[in-house]
């Protein structure tokens, strides 16, 4: 997948080179064409930004600077025969979820708009028919950081990005639940033991355990989750109707589920 970045801070996109992604982009699976927007810029001062018509406080890109830029990006021939999605990075946008990142997952090419300042000019989101993404209900200094996060959602559900082992996609009982807690060495930390069930080599029990755990933090934290789970999992009942995408439940996985509901 080809990610295009426009921004007026280039040098914020390292952290793409490292770890995961940068394994990615070294298996070819993900390229980024991270652009400066300065540099197409025709004000002699390179300006990007000007203030709003109508007042008010804060700079809003102009749209000379973007339109040049998108025009380069998308006019090299490859490029131009993708159908690609645009995406601008604001508080006002559709929230990201994981519904949202699996959509972009699939994409040949994406490109991301950082606005900066008070935002950009509307003319731009319009004339390119950029979607609208917010990363939280809160406001960051600039659409930078909030790209970083959707291109790593998005990026570790793109086939061979992650390895074997660290699937993105969890198809288990534990699909929607928040995470069992995890323990390693030492069994006895300054008198902080491990579970003892961890540690009783019965895969079994350590299964149960873990789900339990996962059902109590997720009806403790995040009640909505915990409802939908219990919406997922299938009838007792084996020839009543499934729910499509429906969790089966073994015998004990249903009692300890019952005993965490009630
Ligand atoms: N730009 C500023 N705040 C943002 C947010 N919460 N999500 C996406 N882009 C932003």
């Amino acid at each position: 997948m080809k990610i295009n970045i426009l921004t007026i801070f280039p040098e914020m996109f390292a952290p793409l080179t490292e770890s995961m992604l940068g394994k990615a982009v070294e298996k070819c699976i993900l390229e980024f064409n991270i652009v400066d927007i300065r540099d197409y810029s025709t004000n002699k001062h390179n300006k990007t930004d000007d203030y709003p018509f109508g007042g008010g406080q804060g700079m809003v890109f102009m749209p000379q600077p973007v339109f040049d830029a998108i025009r380069a990006i998308e006019s090299d021939e490859e490029s131009s025969q993708i159908a690609k999605r645009r995406i601008y990075l604001s508080p006002r946008g559709r929230m990201l979820d994981m519904t949202l990142a699996e959509e972009l997952s699939v994409e040949e090419e994406i490109t991301l708009l950082c606005g900066h300042y008070e935002g950009v000019d509307q003319r731009i989101l319009d004339t390119w028919d950029f979607e609208e993404v917010s990363i939280g209900d809160y406001i960051l200094t600039g659409g930078e950081l909030a790209a970083m996060v959707l291109i790593d959602t998005f990026a570790r559900m793109i086939p061979g990005v992650l390895s074997a082992k660290e699937s993105a996609f969890d198809e288990s009982i534990y699909s929607g639940l928040l995470e069992y807690p995890q323990y390693t060495q030492p069994r006895d930390f300054e008198g902080l033991r491990v579970p003892e069930v961890l540690l009783s080599g019965n895969h079994k029990n350590i299964d149960l355990w873990r789900f339990e755990q996962s059902l109590i933090l997720t009806k403790e934290r995040r009640p909505d989750l915990f409802q939908a789970f219990l919406a997922k999992v299938a009838p007792a009942d084996k020839k009543a109707p499934r729910p499509q995408d429906c969790v089966e439940l073994s015998k004990d996985e249903r009692k300890v589920l019952e005993k965490i509901r009630d």
